[in-house]
């Protein structure tokens, strides 16, 4: 018998299995224990899509989502008017669809059930398909009309503003999208290495399978600056892209009377 023997003890994973079985949840059953995860971005920043579609997703995937507490703040560098209308980076139809994906949030609280819907969203914005954005509820078995009253309600203007304030508050304060905090931790531009963070910042057991093989020094060698960094910078505006969208947009946000204003 090795030191090691421990570990075959075979009353083990027939548990693990069981408790698997009756609930996904007890992993995380010490929800205190959960590493709070925040993304700050905005619809339309390239950037943004490209983290959500190719890396936030593992979460899922992998299963860390039950050990993470996923918090999607769709905002990033939008600026309030002193008259409290929001002026977006992207232009008015990035407002449409931060709004849009405030909603969803809003209206299926359960991160299982609003990530499907923003990462079908981002994958359009990421294949260059946004304005198709509206197939996701079908896509996904979803009903459309809790959303679209959200929108055209003045909820959604309410959830923009409340994002604007979180966003506003954050310390340090952001300097570019996608911002993703660790426990309130910015990681900079480490951001695509989120795993690595969540890992490390676990407390609770077991650890997930996903975690093991990271060591800490995956964490630490990482810290220098990437050359080109994949973000959408505060108070840029992409003058091209927005100049490119006014028409489209104009048929596409209803009651929005400001995107002919902006053209
Ligand atoms: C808010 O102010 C902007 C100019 O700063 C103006 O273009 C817009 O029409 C105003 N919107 C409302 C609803 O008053």
């Amino acid at each position: 018998m090795d030191a090691r023997g421990r570990r075959h003890v075979p009353l083990r994973w027939p548990l693990l299995m069981l408790s698997l079985i009756i609930s996904s949840s007890l992993i995380s059953a010490t929800s205190s224990d959960k590493v709070t995860l925040e993304l700050y971005y905005e619809t339309l920043c390239p950037y943004c899509a490209n983290f959500i579609v190719n890396y936030l997703y593992k979460l899922f995937d992998t299963g860390l989502i039950e050990i993470t507490d996923l918090k999607l703040i769709p905002y990033g560098n939008a600026k309030i008017r002193p008259n409290s209308t929001v002026v977006c980076q992207h232009g008015p139809y990035e407002c449409l669809l931060n709004t849009i994906e405030a909603c969803a949030i809003d209206v299926w609280p359960d991160v299982h059930a609003h990530f499907p819907f923003i990462y079908c969203v981002e994958k359009l914005i990421y294949d260059g398909k946004k304005t198709e954005w509206e197939t996701c509820f079908l896509k996904l078995g979803l009903d459309e009309k809790p959303v679209t009253d959200c929108y055209e309600s003045g909820r959604g203007k309410e959830l923009n503003l409340r994002n604007a304030a979180v966003t506003g508050d954050l310390r340090p304060p952001h300097t570019y999208v996608p911002w993703v905090t660790v426990d309130g931790q910015p990681l900079y531009d480490d951001y695509i290495d989120f795993v690595s963070f969540i890992c490390k910042a676990y407390k609770g057991s077991p650890v997930p399978a996903a975690c093991s093989g990271l060591s800490a020094a995956d964490v630490s060698e990482k810290g220098s600056l990437n050359i080109f960094t994949p973000v959408c910078y505060t108070g840029v505006t992409i003058k091209s892209l927005f100049s490119g969208i006014t028409t489209a947009v104009a048929s596409w946000v209803r009651g929005v009377t400001e995107a002919a204003a902006l053209e």
